[in-house]
């Protein structure tokens, strides 16, 4: 679970820079990406980040100062880690979407990973090299929530496994060489479904003699709440060492490993700081509004999920001589589904929440929001400006990362 910065600290950041502020852990996102360099590996790892999760360029050059590589999701992400200084060579792009501007980006030498039979045919025209990657499909799927689960028959990413003698008939005539192998199932993965998968993608590189890299993908699970599961890193990459061992031994190939987190690597190294703007009552319910919510943090409308969530006062006070009361917390959207506190998977159903008493002006921290929440929320919705994200740097600097958007950025 997240580090809870200091209440001064927050009060602090707050004055300097407003609320909604995303609040990042330099440290944390430090430790993380070691955690992940450490995954155990047979003949050679590769950590990809799965900018998705957080795109912001000053964690993109921390992790790659870190070592870690990058998984691009669209053509406009494979660019923004490129403006971030990201060398093309440390950039894969594994989209739905073919970007307008592919030839260049493959021509600058960011790889390119094929998720379908069309987008074979397409790499086969614009790519200088006859070296490919190709994303599998390999007909199983897991996630924390059916809306991130991407295998099996109902997915739609990834060349179906049962179609990979089409691919392979598209390799044969193209004068393609398929060198790397992918396969992603979902993020939440549950790790034994994960370690399956990795079984049957590691089976079905054998049909592909030129592969030497297997990317496994990401969706490890994390803790952001007291109950949570979390995958263990080393365990899990224990089993797939033995597996990647094996391989090698019956057919003498050694493969090189990669995995690409988003959310081990993000998800608890951030918290959105928050104002509450008003408490209010009804027969049964108290209620706690802020001036965020979905427009920085969709996660408990969209999946149903639960996060860290503390009242700081304004005026420091003793932790002991302070009341709880049950709470709904609640965005500053015009949507009664604009809510931070709701059942577990199911974002329709409000769960009010024990927090300390609250009052008009007080900040509230919300945790587990390093990851998907600045990249992924509905963001200008009641024109709301994107919120400003700072970084707490290791010497307990603050460093600005964003400005928060101006009115001017949102009507041009
Ligand atoms: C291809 C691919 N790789 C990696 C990830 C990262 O997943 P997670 O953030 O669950 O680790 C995703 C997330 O959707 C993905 O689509």
């Amino acid at each position: 679970m997240s580090i809870l910065p200091s209440a001064e600290q927050v009060r602090s950041i707050a004055n300097e820079y407003g609320t909604p502020t995303f609040v990042y852990d330099e440290q944390a996102l430090e430790n993380r990406a070691r955690e992940a360099l450490a995954f155990p590996h047979a003949f050679g790892l590769t950590v990809r980040y799965a900018m998705k999760a957080n795109p912001n360029g000053v964690i993109l050059q921390l992790f790659d100062k870190l070592g870690l590589h990058i998984d691009a999701s669209s053509g406009f992400e494979a660019e923004r880690a490129l403006i971030a200084g990201i060398d093309a060579s440390k950039i894969q792009l594994t989209a739905q979407e073919l970007p307008g501007n592919l030839r260049k980006l493959v021509r600058n030498g960011v790889l390119f990973n094929a998720c379908s039979l069309h987008q074979l045919e397409v790499i086969a025209k614009l790519s200088p090299t006859s070296a490919i990657s190709i994303r599998v499909n390999p007909g199983q799927g897991s996630g924390a929530h059916a809306k991130v689960n991407v295998g099996g028959s109902m997915s739609s990413f990834g060349i179906w496994h049962k179609h990979l003698s089409k691919a392979k008939k598209i390799i044969l005539e193209k004068k393609l060489r398929v060198e790397r192998f992918h396969s992603h199932i979902g993020s939440g993965t549950d790790p034994h479904v994960w370690q399956q998968v990795a079984r049957i993608t590691l089976n079905l590189v054998k049909h592909f003699p030129d592969v030497h890299t297997v990317n496994l993908g990401g969706g490890f699970k994390v803790a952001r709440i007291v109950g949570e599961q979390q995958t263990d890193l080393q365990s899990c990459g224990r089993a797939i060492k033995q597996e990647i061992d094996r391989f090698y031994r019956e057919t003498g190939r050694r493969l090189h490993l990669e995995i690409e987190p988003g959310t081990f690597l993000t998800a608890n190294t951030g918290w959105i700081l928050a104002r509450i703007i008003d408490v209010v009552e009804t027969d049964t319910q108290s209620f706690i509004k802020i001036d965020s919510g979905m427009t920085e943090n969709t996660r408990p409308a969209l999946y149903g999920s639960q996060h860290p969530i503390v009242v700081i006062p304004i005026i420091p006070i003793d932790d002991t001589s302070r009341k709880k009361k049950k709470y709904l917390v609640v965005g500053h959207c015009c949507e009664n589904g604009d809510r931070w506190t709701v059942k577990k998977g199911d974002g329709d159903t409000g769960e009010p929440r024990q927090l300390h008493e609250a009052g008009i002006g007080d900040l509230l921290l919300c945790g587990g929001t390093g990851a998907y929440c600045s990249s992924m929320s509905t963001k200008n919705y009641n024109s709301f400006p994107e919120a400003a994200e700072v970084m707490i740097k290791k010497d307990g600097v603050v460093q600005l990362m964003r400005r928060r958007q101006t009115l001017k950025q949102i009507v041009q």
